[in-house]
């Protein structure tokens, strides 16, 4: 029987080659960085099914050259880096992998939250640097997190996981989401519902779960960061994007937060010469609010499942353009 030609534009888990393998021919680029674009417009003629990562960018250019293309699998939840119009114009699906990451993602931002206002960071580099000479009654002194008020933009579900564990820190939790939500999941997460507004001006650590979107790029801009609390930390483990990376610089250069921690940042990765990256007051991560071994390989199997769906022309288990299907 022949098989279907994928081109798959990074090297996955072993256990999603060897599914792939079985009902397709694999054109994989084995190089641990994004495919150029030049490559990967080149290649993208001959597939009938693109396993892409959030690094890539699939947009009308590139989809003008595929002409075989039946459908476009990415392995993230986030779907920014594709263009759907583009993609439901032409008819081809596109699948993403929502759910499996939620709570690894959430660990990663509490995570994030807990280095920033315990300066876990500074404290590792000051031992390693043989600063540590006595136990010092202000030595490295943080903030409390077990009731702060934790301020959360963005009630999905990395939202919500985010919410479950402020619980069990004692935290008073806001939240601000742009759609409607059941009162129940209120309830049950026992958060308060406010303004974008009231949670900036609020909250001593504010975490961000919205997806890019134009509605959301720089939704944390200069203005916002001015309403932010002096001794307020964001969490940032959505998109870049979503915060002005040069009005940030400027709150934390002139004390206007107390800190910030970041999983994405914008431009991503940052160059090795920015100026966030000299803050002492900015804690940096690249890009790994997913980086389980477990998650990263059930993400590597959905999309799997979804771009094996599309080569058979059936529906994606998990599709964000399921107007293509109209
Ligand atoms: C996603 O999936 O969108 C995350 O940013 C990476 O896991």
């Amino acid at each position: 029987m022949t098989k279907f030609r994928v081109l798959i534009t990074r090297q996955l888990p072993e256990v999603a080659m060897h599914a792939i393998r079985e009902f397709a021919e694999c054109d994989v680029w084995s190089e641990d960085r994004p495919m150029p674009s030049s490559v990967l417009s080149e290649k993208i003629a001959e597939a009938e099914g693109l396993l892409c990562l959030l690094t890539d960018r699939v947009d009308a250019a590139l989809l003008s050259r595929a002409p075989r293309l039946r459908v476009v699998s990415t392995m993230a939840v986030g779907f920014d880096h594709v263009d759907l119009a583009a993609c439901s114009e032409l008819g081809i699906p596109v699948g993403n992998t929502p759910g499996v990451l939620t709570e690894t993602s959430a660990d990663l931002a509490f995570a994030l939250l807990m280095t920033a206002a315990r300066r876990v960071v500074e404290g590792a580099e000051y031992v390693k640097n043989g600063l540590w000479q006595t136990w010092s009654p202000t030595l490295l002194l943080g903030q409390d997190i077990f009731g702060a008020t934790l301020g959360i933009v963005g009630f999905g579900r990395i939202g919500q996981a985010m919410a479950r564990r402020a619980q069990g820190f004692g935290m008073r939790v806001l939240v601000c989401h742009s759609r409607s939500l059941p009162d129940d999941v209120l309830q049950t997460h026992q958060v308060e519902r406010v303004s974008l507004e009231t949670v900036v001006g609020e909250s001593d650590f504010l975490s961000l779960h919205v997806p890019l979107t134009p509605a959301t790029h720089h939704l944390i801009n200069r203005d916002a960061l001015s309403k932010m609390k002096r001794t307020a930390v964001l969490i940032n483990t959505a998109r870049g994007p979503v915060v002005d990376t040069e009005a940030l610089c400027q709150a934390l250069l002139e004390g206007k937060i107390a800190g910030a921690a970041l999983d994405v940042t914008d431009p991503e990765p940052l160059p090795a010469t920015h100026p966030l990256l000299s803050l002492r007051n900015c804690v940096i991560v690249p890009h790994v609010a997913s980086a389980s071994i477990a998650t990263r390989h059930r993400m590597a199997l959905m999309a799997v499942e979804n771009l094996h769906a599309g080569l058979r022309r059936r529906c994606l288990p998990h599709c964000v353009n399921p107007d293509v299907y109209q």
